[in-house]
Parts: structure tokens; sequence; C-alpha cells
């Protein structure tokens, strides 16, 4: 069909009418046209571009989410190399930094600029003739992983550069969620009794790494750029000052808070105010980055193995608060562990709101030397987690008591033990204690083990107070009956929800021992004895020494299966699943490796201080995938992970020939899973 000339010129004034509109309302944050003028437009193009589908392009404001692709995370091999940078702490280490470069140099550099440090996610855009045709990840700085589909659906992402667009332009930036939008997706996520996501910086990355572009356009995601990288047919930009400027004119988003500064008590007077304002955005930031202004000068100093000598990021500190901490709570949690809490006075610190902090066991509690009514310093660890680091002796009261683990639970009011040897006391109510049965029951459905969809905390709880459930057999016998009595439960929910159970039925073992919950026996161990066993009856007939014979099973674990498989209260829940037509057997062993990002069996060395994840955060990623953390490395380490100021393991690591990884490594093993060792 050949295009309707009347048509043509009216499509191509609503597509640019809608840039505009865009890069007013995303990129300058100062709209020019209402929402209903906006959405008449769009709806106008939609019909035009129904009505004749060859006029559809690329870069029209109607496409920016597309359909699952096959070939999404396909590498990417960048134009220019993505450079990590070196980490300054101290007004010390800036000044050695300053020191190097005028040394280099012959003289101190003429200027510098002073950025924000976005605590996201490094992204690569390429735009050709102006139109976006390429967005990938960093991963190791020369080949990241094509996300051009789901960066397309970033509103603050121009499919089309404004003003003179080069031939060629590649600009580097931070994909970030915005604060904002990370709480009301974590309110969300209460609501359907979902477990809350841990941060934006995480949540952002997951996002965008999501198979389906519709995903990664329902979460608010943003993006400064900051930097040019490759450009063919451009202007002579003589400054890293002049290239935001530059970045801007083409309607790219370009952080308002960066400044050219002339010398050291500026850019120290800049980390002092920005630390300061550090909350006041909504966004995070976990640094300042000082960049030599001057290309020339850039050039001149040029870069070391891993980063470039003309930039540097001083990083902030996390922020530590005081506060009260008005008593001391325990959870029971899915195992009958107990774990003390604080409640504290709500305080402000790195970012969000703190009310309560774990204090892991009492142990630590009389380590720490923490009291109810103490004043406390509090910080997030990692900028993450609450943490509680100690208590403010001077402003105690007198006679202020010391904190005990109390004799009884209070959910049940059975016995609370301290076993020989552990720092972790235990409720002893089994299954009818109420706390116990939640978490358990949360566990048991949750997305490594049964993995049934809808089965959250709010569902549980539900189920739980209406008295349905008792144990995890109830789920499977559940009648839909009682359920659509529920309030807002429709046909459709309950469907839903059987649904997911009735899926559940069919888990591979390794995933129904670990939905067991048997201590000390997390996703690696029940995929291992899943491999061994091929069958629930038979591992619990099977003796301790079989057990222990599993390469890599110590004695610990096969004392904790063989105790769990003799308890009478198990063995009837055992029958009662099977009765429901749970499946106890799998046919053959499950694949190892099922998923590209599988670390079964693998153990690692986390080193040193890495950029986006915390020491537990870190650790918990590699867990998650079934891999193991292990704090020496040995020859059974399947690579280090050396983050800055590393230490002797890496000497270690070295030594023996084992891989190491950086943090860019490191997110790539996560992406893509161990191959990336062997190449
Ligand atoms: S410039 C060669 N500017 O920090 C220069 N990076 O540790 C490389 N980042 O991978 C980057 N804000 O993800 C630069 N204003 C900023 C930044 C920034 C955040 C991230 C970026 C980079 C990492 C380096």
């Amino acid at each position: 069909m050949t295009p309707v000339p009347d048509i043509e010129p009216r499509v191509a004034e609503i597509r640019n009418a809608l840039h505009r509109a865009n890069h007013r309302y995303y990129v300058l944050d100062d709209p020019e046209i209402s929402d209903a003028e906006y959405d008449g437009l769009m709806r106008e193009l939609i019909a035009l571009e129904t009505a004749h589908p060859d006029l559809v392009t690329d870069d029209s404001p109607t496409q920016r989410v597309g359909t699952p692709l096959d070939d999404a995370f396909a590498p990417v091999t960048h134009l220019e190399r993505m450079f990590s940078l070196d980490n300054v702490e101290s007004v010390d280490e800036l000044e050695a930094w300053q020191a190097r470069l005028a040394r280099a140099l012959g003289r101190d550099p003429a200027g510098y600029v002073c950025e924000q440090k976005i605590d996201g996610l490094a992204v690569s855009i390429t735009y050709a003739d102006g139109r976006l045709v390429r967005a990938a990840t960093r991963g190791d700085g020369q080949v990241g992983e094509d996300i051009t589909a789901n960066v397309r659906t970033i509103d603050a992402v121009p499919l089309r550069l404004l003003g003179t667009p080069p031939e060629l332009v590649e600009v580097r930036g931070e994909i970030y969620m915005p604060v904002a939008a990370f709480a009301a997706l974590n309110a969300r996520q209460a609501e359907l009794g979902q477990k809350p996501y841990v941060n934006p910086r995480n949540t952002a990355a997951g996002s965008v790494r999501q198979k389906d572009p519709a995903k990664t356009a329902e979460r608010a995601l943003s993006i400064w750029l900051y930097q040019v990288g490759r450009v063919t047919g451009g202007p002579e930009l003589a400054t890293q000052w002049e290239s935001l400027q530059w970045l801007a004119d083409l309607g790219l988003r370009v952080n308002p808070a960066s400044e050219r500064v002339d010398d050291l008590v500026a850019i120290e007077a800049y980390v002092v105010r920005t630390e300061k304002g550090r909350h006041a955005n909504d966004y995070e930031i976990d640094g300042v980055v000082v960049k030599v202004d001057d290309l020339g000068e850039q050039r001149e100093v040029g870069y070391t193995a891993k980063s470039p000598r003309w930039a540097v990021a001083y990083k902030l500190p996390p922020e530590e608060k005081t506060t009260t901490l008005e008593r001391i709570e325990i959870n029971v949690g899915r195992t009958g562990a107990v774990t003390p809490f604080a409640v504290l006075e709500p305080v402000f610190v790195g970012g969000v709101t703190i009310t309560n902090a774990t204090l892991h066991n009492e142990g630590e509690i009389h380590r720490k030397d923490v009291r109810p009514g103490d004043t406390v310093i509090v910080r997030r660890a990692g900028d993450v987690i609450p943490e509680v680091v100690g208590p403010v002796v001077s402003k105690r009261p007198t006679d202020t008591p010391q904190w005990h683990m109390p004799a009884k639970c209070p959910f049940c009011g059975n016995p609370i033990v301290l076993p020989e040897g552990e720092a972790k006391a235990r409720c002893t109510g089994g299954f009818t204690c109420p706390s116990r049965l939640r978490e358990y029951l949360y566990h048991f459905a949750s997305r490594g083990a049964m993995d049934i969809e809808g089965l959250g905390y709010k569902t549980v709880d539900m189920l739980l107070t209406e008295g349905l459930i008792k144990d995890p057999a109830d789920i499977f016998t559940l009648d839909p009956e009682d359920l659509l009595a529920f309030e807002g439960w429709g046909e459709v929910s309950v469907a839903n929800l059987l649904g997911a159970i009735d899926g559940a039925k069919d888990r591979p073992l390794g995933r129904l021992l670990t939905a067991l919950g048997i201590d000390h026996v997390g996703g690696t161990v029940a995929r291992q004895l899943a491999a061994r066993f091929l069958s629930l009856p038979a591992l619990m007939e099977a003796s301790e020494e079989e057990i222990a014979g599993i390469e890599g099973i110590g004695p610990e674990i096969a004392g904790s299966v063989a105790m769990w498989s003799r308890d009478e209260d198990n063995r009837n829940l055992v029958a009662r699943l099977e009765a429901a037509g749970v499946r106890l057997v799998d046919p053959e062993p499950e694949p190892a490796g099922a998923t590209a990002s599988e670390l079964a069996g693998l153990s690692f060395v986390v080193t040193g201080t890495l950029d986006g994840f915390s020491r537990a955060g870190a650790k918990a990623e590699i867990e998650q995938r079934g891999g193991k953390v292990t704090g020496s490395v040995s020859g059974k380490t399947a690579a280090v992970i050396a983050g800055a100021s590393p230490g002797s393991k890496l000497a270690k690591a070295d030594s023996l020939g084992i891989p190491v990884l950086d943090e860019a490594g490191f997110d790539l093993l996560l992406a893509e899973g161990p191959g990336i060792l062997e190449k």
C-alpha cells in the first residue's frame, strides 16, 4: 500500500509534537501541554498507524513497548570500552589523586566537573541519525548485554534525539528507579503479601533484565546521562562540561546538580554539599564523581588497566543517626529459630525511615551491650539493611537492666531453649506456634521452593485466620467454596490460586526438599540430595552414613536430615502430601544448571568493597542461585569476587590460578552463569 499523501505529514506532525511533549515532561520536568492533549494526540496517532501500518516506524512514540524477543540480552561489544572508576574515601585520598594528576600534567588541571554518583545501573545507548538503535549494559566493560527493547520502554529515554543529531553517537548514563517509585512498588508488594524489594538499585537492574519489555515498562525507571562515548559527525567537544551541555541539547536527561569547578577546595565544598543534601533527591547516590574537565588533559593522563586516571569516585560513607531503642521483641522463624529485634523510635537514615532492626541473637545484644531504653546509633549496613551499631552509654539512665530472652514463646507459650553450643535460641512449639507456621507456609510457597504464585503473607494470614490450613499439606486440599467466601475473592482469583497450587504438585524433588525447610538444607543441598536419592521416601529411609557419603555434604547436614526423617510429625506430613497428590519422586535427576545463571555446587569468596552490593547482598545473590560463599580461598574455590582494597585473598587466588572477577564480572556471572568463568 502506498502511503496516503495527506496522512504522512499529519503523522510526522503528531510524532514531533509527542517527542517534544515527552522531552518537556520527562527530561525537563516542565510540561507544555496537558495530559488530555497528549492523550488525544496519542490516540489519533494510534488510529492513523492502525489504518496505515506501513507508516509505523521504530521511533514512533507508539512503539515503546515491543514484544518479547528471543535474542534479548545477546552480547554486545561496546564501541568504546566502558571503564569503571577508582574510589577515594577521604579528603586526603582526593588530594593524593589531584597531586598525581598535577605531576602527570606538569601543572594543575584547568578545572573539574563534579557530578553526583548515581546508584543505578550503567547503560550505553547508541543513536544513529538521531534514532535509538541500541542499548547495552556495561557487562565486563568490553562486552555487555543487549537491553534495547527494555530501555526503549523508559519514557525518559528519547527514541529520537532533538536538535542536530550526529551520524552516530554513543552516550552513557545510569538507569535508576526513583525512590518514590520504589516506595510505591514496595507498598504494592506489601498489599499483595509479597516480600519487599531490597533497594532501588537492584530493583532497577532486575527490571531491565526482564525477558518481557512489558514488564520493564511497568516499572517507573528513569535515567541520567553523564558521558559521551563514540561520536561520528558531531561537533568538536573540548570539555566534559560542553559534552554535558551537548547531551542536554540533544534532548537527553542530564543531571542539573553537576557543576564545573576550578580547584580542590571547590571540589571538597561540592562533596560536603552533596553529602548534606544526599536524600533531598528522588534518587539514590553513593558518592560524587570528579572528572578533569578538559578533554585534552584527559587524553594526556589517560587510563590504567581498569579506570581513567582523569576521574575518581568519592564514596560517601553510610549515614549514621541516633534514636531510642524503645524495646526488644522477638520473631519466630520458619525453623523455630528465635530472633530478637530492636523496635526503634522511627528515624530517617540513609534515605529511608527505620522502625526496627535485627539484633541477631542474645549473645550479640550483650556483646554490643544495647539495652531497652538506650539511645542507640543506627545506620544502614551497606546502605541497605538497618543496623544498630551500639549504645550511647553516656545517655543511659542508671539501673537500666540488660535484656534477656523470654523463657516462653510469646506466640505459643512453649519454652524457648538455647541448644548447647548454638547462638540462636529456638521455640519448642513446632507447628503449634502460629508465628513459626506462618513463616513456614510462606517459605514453602515461595519462589525457590514450591513457587505457588499468589500465596504470599497476605493470603497465608487469611488462610490461617480462617483456620483453613494447619500445615503445608492442607494447601493442596483447599475447597474453592471456602475461598469464594472471602471478601474480595471471586471465581477468577480462586481459580488462579488453585491453578498455581495444582501446578506446585509437580515440582522437582529438589524444590520440595527446599520447601520442607529441613535445618541446613537450602537449595544447593536439596538438589544434591534429590540427585542422589531421586525420591523422598528413599531419602527418609537412608542412613546418616549414606547421606554423609555425598560429596560436599557433612555430618551436620546428614544428622539434621536423618533426625527430620525420624520425626513422627514429619512422616505424617509427607504421607499427607503424597495423599494430596504431591509428587515425591523425580523420574530422572533434574538437569544440573537448569538455568543459565545456576551456580549450584560452586563456591565463591567475596573480598574487598563492591560498589553495588553489600557483602551480605553479594552472598545472597550467590546463594539464591544455589552457590556457596566461603571465607577462604582454596583449590575448590570457583572464583574470587574482588571489590576495592581486596587484600591478601587475591594473591592466594593468583597463586592457585583461580579466576578473579571484578564487579562487572560478578554482574555478568549473576546474569549469565558460570559459563563466563571458562572464557
Ligand atoms: S563516569 C570512565 N559519571 O559509577 C568514566 N559514572 O564506578 C566512567 N556512575 O560504571 C563513568 N554516576 O555506573 C560516571 N556521574 C557519573 C556516574 C557514574 C554513576 C557509575 C557508573 C560507572 C560506575 C563507576
